[in-house]
């Protein structure tokens, strides 16, 4: 039986790019929730609600464009700020996430991390994130990084405090402090920086969003509000990508 890969739009020939100058790390900043609600008349965590469906189908997306890592920003240690029924309603919503679309991310052999301070995150919340990381730890497909409770400041003085303590304990030596060496005492050791961030909703910045690792990353930004954020703007940023010219400094 002929069974095409691709059975929804955008059809195959959306994926022609799948060769050639692949982004492997994307990161991207889902903003824009709170308006999508406001602009109908709801309540802002109906926006977030609304935004687990979009994370789902653009994890697939990624899947398809065989990215190796997509990484979330998903809990900004800014958004404590928030009133406290938004923020309970947002740090539920891994646990909700979970419940849908977990058989699903198995089914696309999906990897669940996660970045950031998640020890301060409420226990039902990590208790979610616990489990997922434990049933996915075997996928070897995408690893899907959520970024909770994560602010690239801080993870710069996480980074630094272990640095000195390493330093201290003799484990360390000033000489071997390089590029490569502080990566590694970041949350995302291990992993390559990301290559394309995106930004949906509108804002151009990067609101303390993996400061260290987006040294050299591409930028694309988009007005479409997080949930109506969809595979086709996903691959757009992606082929944008693919015809932009890195030169890291060089010629
Ligand atoms: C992004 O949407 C999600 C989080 C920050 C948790 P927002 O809630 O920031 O939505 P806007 O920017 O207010 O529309
Ligand atoms: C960034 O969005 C954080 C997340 C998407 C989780 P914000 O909505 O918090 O950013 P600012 O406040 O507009 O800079
Ligand atoms: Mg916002």
């Amino acid at each position: 039986m002929n069974i095409p890969f691709f059975t929804n739009k955008p059809s195959e020939e959306s994926f022609r790019y799948l060769e050639g100058n692949k982004p492997n790390h994307i990161a991207i900043i889902m903003d824009g929730n709170g308006r999508w609600a406001q602009k109908r008349g709801k309540a802002r965590v109906t926006g977030h609600k609304e935004g687990i469906s979009t994370v789902v189908k653009i994890a697939k997306a990624a899947v398809k464009c065989k990215v190796k890592v997509l990484t979330l920003y998903t809990f900004s240690t800014e958004n404590w700020k928030r009133p406290k029924t938004e923020v309970d309603t947002i740090l539920r919503l891994p646990k909700e996430f979970l419940h849908l679309y977990l058989p699903d991310l198995m089914a696309h052999n999906i990897r669940i991390e996660t970045i950031g301070e998640t020890e301060h995150l409420p226990a039902h919340t990590r208790e979610a994130i616990r489990y997922a990381m434990e049933r996915t730890r075997d996928n070897d497909g995408l690893q899907l990084n959520f970024a909770l409770n994560y602010g690239g400041r801080h993870e710069i003085i996480n980074a630094m405090k272990k640095m000195l303590a390493d330093l201290n304990g003799a484990n360390l030596s000033l000489d071997e402090l390089d590029d490569q060496q502080v990566s590694e005492y970041l949350y995302t050791a291990g992993m390559p920086d990301p290559d394309l961030l995106i930004r949906t909703g509108g804002e151009k910045r990067l609101s303390n969003f993996l400061l260290w690792q987006l040294a050299y990353t591409e930028f694309w930004f988009t007005d479409v509000l997080w949930p109506d954020f969809s595979e086709k703007e996903f691959l757009q940023a992606v082929e944008e990508y693919q015809q932009r010219k890195r030169r890291f400094g060089g010629l």
